[in-house]
């Protein structure tokens, strides 16, 4: 008896040996890296290591944000020096308002992300994390920033790289997987067009997608300069690719898009559109006071929030009186998410500081949102089908509200000191006319009707990289087909060479034989 029972402990023990062998090999190192110290990568990059580390990975995390609580098999390389690149007041909203902010400009924009680059791969934290000989990883994930300096990282650690790009896919990024897609159909990154294009339209996008290239070599200049001053002194025991190389060698790009909420454009096998990963399967439970707060608002609730970086205490004062007499009016229930304090609010308005917008979303009584038109926003009001009434700053926020107008799940109000007629007139149509509503159903349920969640699929993909050593058979043959041979300009080249050749030899023979008759007339 004594003899079986030693024999299954060491069978158990056996097999446990074994299932955590299997374990440790399925557990991969991964180096996630997410620099923009905009609230929103920060929340992104926050979901990509949550995913992964639910899967039992292990994640290095360079951030601006350092989590409070970070999982447990994290470790978080603090590059919050990063925020200094966001000076004083360009999210400031009165600015924006007054048309005086610039982040709207792509120079600005260019050379904001070229400081973040220098400023994230100088940083000490990731210069002490270059330096460690010990420091192994099986695959990067890095964050696509109108820039590819981040792909040196693979280098270093000569492992796969995989892209993080936080738009709807355009030429900028599928360029660097596949090819240039057609601007007739694709407009820029920050377009706020959609296709079909009016001709005018056409010219522009033609216009942007070569002023873009521009734009790239003068970027690619400074990045070469970073990559050799920074990260190729870490490239050890192989020849060090050159930049160019590396650019187009990614394995995979990860994309924070989906089809509910962009266009159908065609895709490589390389792109994967993860869109919404971020948002908890499981929503969080509202606090009890806002619980109560909706659970008891029998006419609804309108929820206003500008997002995480622009703050709505820029809102003129003036202004800020004027919005708190329309919502005064209004038999609803407003929640706003407003970072001072304000005096003499009326009843049905709760101001928050700090607001659980995916719970608020969540809650059945919530009518429509009110927003920046953040892409994090835009994604949330279709995880959660609620309609939205967007209020556009900067950069891809005019884009997103733009295209959920057409969609028809928004109505767009523009910043300015006189936007409280608009916004009145917004709100009562959003109140009057169900369709917002109905179209935001519609989508939502596009959105969630996938074969798995965007978490499980960003999971899967990134362990297919470091299972296949680099996924090389999902990489478009278009990366290896230059330009000229894609446009068929040698075939073209043949083709004239052979007609001039015809040309030179017809006339050759006809006026050798038009000289001889010339002669032979002369002779008689
Ligand atoms: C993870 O951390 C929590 C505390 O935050 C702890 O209770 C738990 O045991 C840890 N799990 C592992 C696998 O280390
Ligand atoms: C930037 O990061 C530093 C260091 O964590 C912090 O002290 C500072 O408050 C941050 N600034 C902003 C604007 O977030
Ligand atoms: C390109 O990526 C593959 C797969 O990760 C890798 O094997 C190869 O060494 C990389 N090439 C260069 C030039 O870095
Ligand atoms: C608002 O007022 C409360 C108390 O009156 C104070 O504790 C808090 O710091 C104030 N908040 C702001 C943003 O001024
Ligand atoms: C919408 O409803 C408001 C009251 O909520 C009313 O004053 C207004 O006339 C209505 N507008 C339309 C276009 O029906």
């Amino acid at each position: 008896m004594c003899y079986y029972f030693q024999k299954m402990a060491l069978t158990t023990k056996f097999l446990l040996l074994v299932i955590s062998l299997l374990c440790s090999v399925d557990a991969y190192k991964i180096l996630v890296v997410i620099s923009l110290p905009g609230r929103s990568h920060g929340i992104l990059g926050e979901g990509l290591v949550r995913h992964l580390t639910n899967a039992g990975h292990e994640v290095t995390y360079i951030t601006p944000f350092p989590p409070k609580n970070p999982p447990n098999n994290t470790k978080v390389i603090d590059v919050s020096d990063n925020n200094k690149t966001f000076k004083g007041d360009l999210l400031n909203l009165q600015n924006m308002m007054s048309k005086r902010a610039d982040i709207n400009s792509m120079y600005v924009m260019i050379d904001l992300c070229l400081e973040v680059l220098r400023s994230t791969v100088a940083n000490h934290n990731v210069q002490n994390m270059l330096r460690d000989p010990t420091q192994k990883f099986d695959v990067v994930i890095s964050e696509w920033l109108y820039a590819e300096l981040y792909a040196g990282f693979a280098a270093v650690y000569d492992c796969p790289n995989i892209w993080f790009s936080s738009l709807e896919p355009h030429w900028m990024v599928l360029r660097l997987i596949d090819e240039m897609p057609n601007p007739a159909y694709v407009p820029d990154s920050l377009s706020s067009k959609s296709p079909p294009l009016a001709f005018m339209e056409r010219v522009e996008e033609l216009y942007n997608s070569i002023r873009g290239r521009f734009d790239a070599y003068y970027m690619s200049f400074w990045e070469d300069n970073y990559y050799k001053k920074y990260l190729v002194p870490y490239i050890k025991n192989k020849p060090v690719p050159t930049f160019e190389e590396l650019k187009y060698n990614a394995s995979l790009m990860l994309g924070n898009s989906h089809i509910s909420l962009g266009e159908a454009y065609s895709l490589p096998q390389s792109y994967k559109p993860i869109g919404g990963y971020h948002i908890e399967t499981d929503v969080r439970p509202l606090p009890k006071d806002l619980k109560v707060i909706m659970d008891n608002s029998l006419h609804g609730v309108i929820y206003f929030s500008m997002g995480s970086n622009l703050r709505s205490e820029h809102f003129p004062e003036k202004l800020i009186r004027r919005f708190l007499d329309i919502f005064a009016e209004l038999k609803q229930t407003v929640i706003w998410k407003f970072e001072a304090n304000l005096s003499d609010i009326p009843k049905n308005v709760h101001i928050v500081d700090w607001a659980p917008q995916q719970s608020i979303l969540a809650h059945p009584n919530c009518l429509f949102f009110i927003s920046h038109g953040g892409l994090l926003s835009t994604t949330e009001s279709i995880h959660f089908g609620v309609p939205m009434i967007g209020i556009p700053g900067m950069v891809d926020q005019y884009m997103n509200v733009d295209r959920a107008v057409r969609r028809g799940f928004a109505i767009r109000v523009d910043l300015a000191y006189d936007m409280d007629k608009d916004l009145k007139k917004a709100i009562n149509e959003m109140l009057n006319e169900s369709k917002y509503r109905k179209v935001a159903k519609e989508l939502s349920f596009i959105y969630h009707d996938r074969p798995v969640t965007p978490g499980a699929e960003l999971v899967h993909w990134v362990e297919h990289v470091v299972k296949t050593r680099g996924a090389l058979h999902l990489r478009s043959p278009a990366l290896n087909v230059p330009f000229y041979q894609k446009l068929y300009l040698d075939l073209l080249a043949l083709i004239i060479a052979f007609v001039l050749m015809v040309i030179f030899i017809a006339s050759r023979i006809f006026c050798s034989r038009s000289v001889a008759e010339i002669q032979d007339k002369k002779r008689r």
